[in-house]
């Protein structure tokens, strides 16, 4: 037998990118590859590219041009582009970059190994369709001793996105909302658990818009919450990414309800201020997100939020954004992410006038002091507090171990290396720039 191809995943972006990889090469194990993490001795590099940030599609042709010296050496070796850039640019990436062998957009990944086999015999493979078929049905988990199971894992539940706000391009790069049937879900779940997986965060573009076949009828992402709940051994779940408008009742009753479900929601309101959010078309006021940011937390008060911010977006004015000031002031962020507008080509807000980029920058500068100031305020009021902690990996000093905390802090704590994948109560001693440091209790 030949040996073993090997195979170099080089993954962009979000966390679905990252689920979606794992996946990829789960599927070219089955053509014999096996993964590498020395791009030198690959036979097939994979970028898997993301389109959410500026200039990502010039990135990958850049990226692409320092993979020459690799081909030269190797002729056999193929590359390929997967992810939201492949979406985008399609047809493009080949004719632009010659050196790409195979181009395949996120709904089309179930099609890899025969895209890999035609390549192997010098075609050009290239596919971008919006098939209707589940891709993850027959794209297998990855196996083999380098499969074996990090205690936190990401399952991708929801894809595409039927919002349209006006920046972005995830409705063009992914699609239309499609939810996973039910069953698929807890079957995947429960493998992971066998596989040591003690945390599960649910992953889709609108996650919160779920709703997949299952018994008795469509479920919501409440009810698989609370089916994965009584999973033995998946001790937490997790959600991401939220938009405010599908925040539904039983949702919010589930973070009350359900001790598995961690208290921390990312739920993105972009901006604070209704002219903007209107221009933006994400459908709702300030005002509402907060009302719902009250309920959510009368449901469970010591749910942490966190939030993804636009600054500059074209008709921002002073009082516009003082309003996005404001909002954050009064729902004090645990963490957030925040971003200077850039246009999209394709998508509806790239063709306005926008803000000029002195005033943009001057503005995601002042939006990021009080947001870092908030994030450290809320890291340091953990100082003298019990909690749980997963112990997930090795720290960088001996004997020390890294975890998360409930509220998606870093912890590092003073632990034997066999506690990596339990849940262990700590009481934490002090406050790091971006981390915990924790003192083991009850062991
Ligand atoms: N410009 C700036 N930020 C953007 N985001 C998405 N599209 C754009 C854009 N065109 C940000 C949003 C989103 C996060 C993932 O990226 O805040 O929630
Ligand atoms: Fe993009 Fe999120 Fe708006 Fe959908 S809800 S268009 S993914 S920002």
């Amino acid at each position: 037998m030949s040996a073993p191809r090997k195979l170099f995943v080089k993954t962009y972006g979000c966390q679905m990118n990252v689920y979606d990889s794992e996946r990829m090469a789960g599927a070219l194990g089955q053509s014999g590859y096996e993964q590498t993490d020395d791009m030198g001795e690959a036979d097939m590099i994979l970028l898997n590219t993301c389109h959410i940030r500026e200039k990502a599609a010039e990135k990958v042709y850049s990226e692409l041009g320092r993979l020459r010296p690799l081909k030269e050496a190797n002729p056999d070796l193929k590359i390929g582009v997967a992810g939201c850039v492949a979406q985008a640019e399609g047809e493009e990436i080949m004719r632009r970059q010659p050196l790409v062998d195979l181009v395949v957009g996120p709904q089309a990944y179930h099609r890899l190994p025969d895209m890999e086999a035609r390549a192997r015999q010098g075609e050009k493979a290239l596919d971008t369709d919006f098939p209707e078929e589940d891709k993850f049905d027959h794209l297998p988990a990855p196996r083999g001793p380098k499969a074996r199971r990090a205690p936190a894992a990401f399952l991708t539940v929801q894809e595409g996105c039927d919002k349209f706000c006006a920046f972005c391009v995830v409705p063009y790069t992914r699609g239309a909302e499609v939810s996973r049937p039910a069953a698929r879900l807890m079957a995947e779940a429960r493998d992971l658990v066998e596989r040591g997986v003690r945390e599960i965060t649910l992953l889709g573009q609108n996650v919160n818009a779920y709703h997949g076949a299952g018994d008795g009828g469509d479920w919501t992402l409440a009810r698989l919450v609370r089916e994965l709940a009584k999973v033995d051994g998946l001790e937490r779940i997790r959600y991401t990414t939220s938009h405010p408008n599908d925040m539904s009742d039983d949702l919010i009753a589930a973070h009350g309800e359900i001790d598995k479900l961690m208290p921390y929601l990312h739920l993105p309101v972009q901006s604070g201020s209704d002219a903007v959010l209107k221009g933006m078309n994400r459908r709702h006021t300030a005002e509402q997100y907060l009302r719902l940011i009250e309920r959510i937390r009368a449901a469970r008060p010591d749910i942490a939020m966190s939030g993804d911010f636009i600054v500059g977006f074209p008709g921002e004015s002073e009082a516009n954004f003082a309003d996005t000031l404001a909002l954050c002031e009064e729902v004090r962020y645990a963490s957030a992410f925040s971003f200077k507008y850039s246009p999209r080509p394709g998508t509806p807000a790239a063709g306005r006038d926008f803000v000029d980029d002195a005033t943009a920058s001057d503005r995601l500068a002042r939006l990021q002091s009080l947001l870092t100031r908030h994030q450290r305020e809320f890291q340091e009021a953990q100082v003298g507090r019990r909690m749980s902690v997963l112990v997930e990996k090795p720290g960088r000093e001996a004997g020390q171990l890294v975890g998360k905390s409930p509220w998606l802090h870093a912890v590092h704590l003073d632990a034997p290396a066999d506690s990596i994948g339990q849940v262990v109560d700590v009481e934490i001693v002090a406050s790091n720039p971006n981390s915990l440091a924790a003192r083991r209790i009850g062991a």
